[in-house]
């Protein structure tokens, strides 16, 4: 299992730091972020290339010769980063000389720089944008003949955090709905955005709300229940989310038999696209490690789905779901 940036950031005297994959950046282009390399465990960081210096073929030559895959940014270059991965994540993904499992990886890093970006400051149109081309590249990859939905899985990052739960839901959504036998790839792409920013109305929530050990309160029930509101009145501000997306975020904890929030849709009021998007996000939140919660196997919580939730989950869409998986994770 690939670890994910946010466990591995790296603080010292000099500052933080966060690793990023060789491979992603790209032969002659020019970062405007600087790259540094670790000698070994307990020597200090070195700079490796200053910023705005072509990254040329003789500086990848040097990391492949000493078998070096992994170099560092400081914390302030995070966004320039995120930006320069969602402008050469098409060069990436169809660079023939990495495997699929590298660019599952490398797609995997890029989406979670991006993401945080969009989560910090979900109402920058400039933020949104840059989410919407990740998607778009993550729909592309995974409509590809070459693309094998095991590699993406085993990227997976199992903590949780409300980036790389974005991210996961994003995954599955996209392999269930092409599952289902939905092939469009502009729909594709909404439900995708959709999944993507579901839980964006988190963000308006106190920070410790999330991770509250024992009961809520009733007063802290209704502002948790208020966030899928929250999130469409935030994406509204930007004006770049189709009807499909918005549909996400606002019932993607409505249930089948009425039961859920906020407007205790039933049955056909809840769209196909926002059943497929429940299903993921209730398997990633089974199976990621949260604050006070163990992670279940992806197996338990397959169970778990089945024996509790058929009034509340669409079965036919969850059968889908179980066979894709495999029993895999
Ligand atoms: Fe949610």
């Amino acid at each position: 299992m690939a670890t994910t940036e946010a466990e591995q950031v790296v603080e010292t005297s000099g500052g933080t730091y966060f690793p990023v994959h060789t491979d992603s950046i790209r032969l002659d282009s020019v970062p405007s972020f600087a790259l540094y390399f670790q000698p070994s465990v307990d020597q200090p960081y070195v700079l490796y290339c200053e910023r705005k210096t072509t990254f040329t073929r003789e500086a990848k030559r040097r990391l492949q010769q000493n078998k070096i895959t992994q170099l560092l940014i400081t914390k302030k270059d995070r966004a320039a980063y995120s930006r320069y991965l969602a402008e050469h994540l098409n060069d990436v993904l169809e660079d023939a000389r990495l495997t699929v499992r590298e660019k599952s990886t490398i797609l995997y890093d890029s989406a979670q720089a991006v993401v945080e970006d969009v989560l910090k400051e979900p109402t920058q149109r400039a933020n949104i944008e840059r989410g919407k081309v990740v998607v778009q590249r993550t729909v592309e990859f995974m409509r590809s003949k070459e693309f094998m939905l095991e590699h993406l899985l085993r990227t997976i990052s199992c903590d949780y955090y409300l980036y790389t739960h974005s991210i996961n839901v994003t995954a599955y959504s996209i392999a269930l709905a092409m599952r289902s036998g939905y092939i469009d790839p502009a729909t594709l792409r909404e439900v995708a955005n959709g999944a993507l920013l579901h839980d964006v109305g988190e963000t308006t929530l106190p920070p410790d709300l999330k991770n509250k050990e024992g009961q809520l309160t009733s007063e802290e029930w209704k502002l948790m229940r208020a966030h899928p509101e929250e999130g469409v009145k935030l994406l509204q501000k930007t004006g770049c989310l189709g009807e499909i997306a918005q549909d996400i975020v606002l019932c993607h904890h409505e249930k089948l038999n009425g039961h859920g929030y906020p407007n205790k849709l039933k049955g056909d009021q809840i769209s196909p696209f926002v059943r497929i998007v429940t299903i993921a996000d209730i398997f990633d939140a089974l199976t990621t490690e949260r604050f006070h919660q163990k992670r279940m196997s992806s197996f338990e919580a397959l169970k778990l789905m089945r024996e509790t939730m058929r009034d509340e989950l669409d079965m036919d869409l969850f059968r889908n779901f179980v066979t894709m998986m495999g029993g895999k994770r």
